[in-house]
């Protein structure tokens, strides 16, 4: 038995034992019949949850361009591997064959070299959703350099200390990129980002032809430099364990954290997981809308369905543009079978004239997938209902930046669904649920904090240049146990629920922050005294942020109103338009802990508009500030 691609419900939880039992010889077996090794392990896999340490297929070296393209070169050469849908509808949509892409990924890797880049060294991607981007990845990957892909959603200050923290070499981008109607200066922020950072060149795609300025001796056109150079680029050997990328998420405090994905595991782990998760057939057409600035983008969009030779679809542009149907008409274009999206953009969707999604031709689809949040019984209604017409099972995946790949999700046609359950663990991922004192939680009807028991190849193996915030965010709140940060339940048959964050990280519309770097940078304003910020449910977005502000002097509303565009102007500088708070509430103080932690759980109540559950307040430093706030509340 083949265990590539799971048949059945049977085979699932045979195949499922084997994956737990014995965890080497299964991941041994899929690694070494699916994928092209230069070279293979001397060992499976040696972990340590303790140090952390983990590594797996150590001693094999390969390139994993050489699997993602060379390899598929005479079975599919002329199969397209990635089709590019425009922002503009107008606009021709691109097919690039797997022959095609090898040469771009080739001459890309030619100017890498030629710019000095070797070996790992960090590449700072910050591109819009244009082929290019997934050329640059590619090509980074030939070259063995590390790339650091930025969303190019984020400001220049995120830019730069994502700069600074992984001391790249080199930044690719755009002259500009296009969102719905509105195009956004790219290079603009670009150069105010390296205003606070030693960059030896800038390569610029040309993308909107906008006017931008050039700075002499530091940025240069891309589209020459590809011109001039061969298409032929012998791949760098890597070892299993050498980084492929770094990619930051936010902590619920301090600067994002730049989780490091390593080559082979990482490899094994997209794949496999992209096969079965989404049962791609050979001649299907995928789509997943994420950005490629998200894990979901690297993982689900450029490497793992690459990696099975399969067409991937590229969308640059937004929901709504030119209208809200917009992605069903690009289902309908590209006979997409697999489609995967994100909850905030399903309920969007959902709130939309249902013409737009009953007035095109959806059959093609076959699998339906949703990631980055719990999906809320009402969206998950709808998307089956509407979009799948109830025919078309819904994956509702649930994984990290940090788990690489997803790691509790149905697969479609063998896993029964439930509405808002993500119901099992992939092949060879141990969940485990604990409770408050450390203990973990057996058998099934259970809720607590989910953890990861035993390591499984997509994981991140540490933060870069902090190995020590590795093993105090993920590795000791539980012994022996990766921590997720997520609150899980687990029901009568055994399927998991996610029911959110249990740290102060915030998903709104399906992007982590941590209110810790929020709140650091509302402090920044002089008038401020000290800020507190928490989520509250909204309709569209699954969260959306309620920031509690002191002043240091209080004063009129009209005052008010201006401070808070200047505080969301702050947060718009320092992360990005996206952390923009929907609430902010002028407080006299905060309630307080008699240690001085700020109460956010009393905050989060308020917010919700819960004030049943408020708890005892007696004890807290300030009780009556609890009143004031509820009172003022917004
Ligand atoms: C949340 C995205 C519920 C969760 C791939 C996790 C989900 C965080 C789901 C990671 C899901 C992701 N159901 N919650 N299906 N998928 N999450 O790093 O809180 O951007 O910890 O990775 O998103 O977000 P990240």
């Amino acid at each position: 038995m083949s265990h590539y691609s799971i048949k059945n419900l049977e085979e699932y939880y045979q195949v499922y034992r084997k994956s737990v039992r014995e965890p080497e010889n299964f991941w041994e077996e899929i690694a070494e019949e699916h994928f092209l090794w230069r070279k293979k392990w001397d060992k499976v896999l040696s972990w340590d949850f303790s140090s952390p340490e983990v590594k797996w297929f150590e001693g094999a070296k390969l390139n994993i361009t050489e699997n993602c393209l060379d390899r598929h070169l005479l079975s599919r050469g002329h199969k397209t591997a990635i089709i590019f849908e425009p922002n503009n509808p107008e606009e021709e949509a691109q097919h690039i064959t797997y022959k095609q892409l090898h040469e771009r990924v080739c001459k890309m890797a030619n100017v890498l070299r030629d710019q000095g880049i070797k070996k790992g060294d960090r590449v700072c991607v910050y591109l819009p959703m244009i082929p290019e981007l997934a050329v640059t990845l590619l090509a980074c990957a030939r070259v063995g350099a590390i790339h650091n892909v930025v969303f190019a959603g984020f400001s220049s200050k995120a830019l730069s200390t994502r700069i600074v923290d992984s001391d790249c070499k080199i930044v690719i981008t755009a002259d500009g990129s296009y969102r719905g109607s509105k195009s956004i200066d790219l290079k603009g922020i670009v150069d105010e980002a390296l205003q606070d950072c030693d960059i030896e060149k800038v390569l610029v795609v040309k993308r909107t032809n906008s006017d931008i300025t050039m700075v002499e001796d530091r940025d240069v056109w891309l589209q020459p430099l590809l011109d001039e150079a061969s298409s032929d680029f012998e791949a760098e050997l890597m070892d299993a364990e050498d980084p492929l990328f770094i990619l930051y998420t936010s902590g619920s405090t301090g600067k994002p954290k730049g989780m490091v994905h390593t080559t082979g595991g990482y490899m094994v782990y997209t794949a496999y997981t992209f096969k079965n998760v989404f049962q791609y057939k050979e001649n299907d057409v995928y789509w997943c809308t994420a950005d490629i600035g998200w894990i979901t983008g690297h993982s689900y969009i450029v490497y793992g369905p690459l990696a099975n030779g399969a067409t991937t679809l590229m969308f640059e542009g937004v929901p709504h543009y030119p209208d809200f149907g917009r992605f069903w008409q690009i289902v309908e274009k590209h006979k997409v079978n697999q489609f995967y999206t994100a909850p905030t953009a399903i309920r969007a969707l959902a709130k939309q004239n249902l013409s737009f999604a009953e007035n095109v031709d959806l059959s093609s689809i076959k699998v339906l997938g949703s990631v980055g949040e719990p999906i809320n019984e009402e969206a998950w209604h709808w998307y089956n209902d509407i979009i799948g017409k109830g025919k078309n099972p819904i994956v509702d995946t649930w994984w990290q930046t940090e788990t690489g790949g997803i790691m509790i999700s149905p697969l479609p046609y063998v896993t029964p669904t439930k509405p808002t359950y993500a119901t099992l663990p992939f092949l060879g991922v141990q969940p485990a649920l604990m409770d408050e004192s450390g203990e973990e939680l057996k058998g099934n009807q259970v809720e607590g904090r989910l953890c990861i028991k035993f390591p499984w190849p997509g994981m991140a193996r540490t933060i870069w240049n902090n190995h020590e915030r590795y093993k105090e965010t993920y590795f000791s709140t539980y012994k022996n146990m990766y921590f997720t940060g997520d609150g899980a339940l687990r029901d009568e048959v055994g399927y998991y629920r996610i029911t959110g964050r249990v740290d102060d990280v915030v998903i709104v519309s399906g992007h982590n922050l941590g209110t810790g770097p929020l709140e650091d940078a509302i402090n920044e304003h002089p008038a401020v005294s000290e800020s507190a910020i928490v989520g509250f449910p909204h309709e569209i977005k699954g969260n959306a942020l309620y920031g509690y502000v002191s002043l240091k002097e209080t004063g009129e509303s009209r005052v008010h109103d201006n401070l808070r565009k200047e505080i969301n102007q702050l947060i718009s500088e320092r992360i990005g338009p996206i952390a923009k708070l929907d609430k902010i509430q002028f407080t006299e103080a905060l309630p307080k802990t008699r240690s001085g932690k700020i109460m956010r759980r009393i905050l989060r109540k308020i917010a919700e508009n819960d004030m049943s559950n408020l708890g005892d307040t007696s004890t807290l430093l300030n009780p009556e500030v609890v009143q004031d706030i509820i009172d003022h509340r917004i």
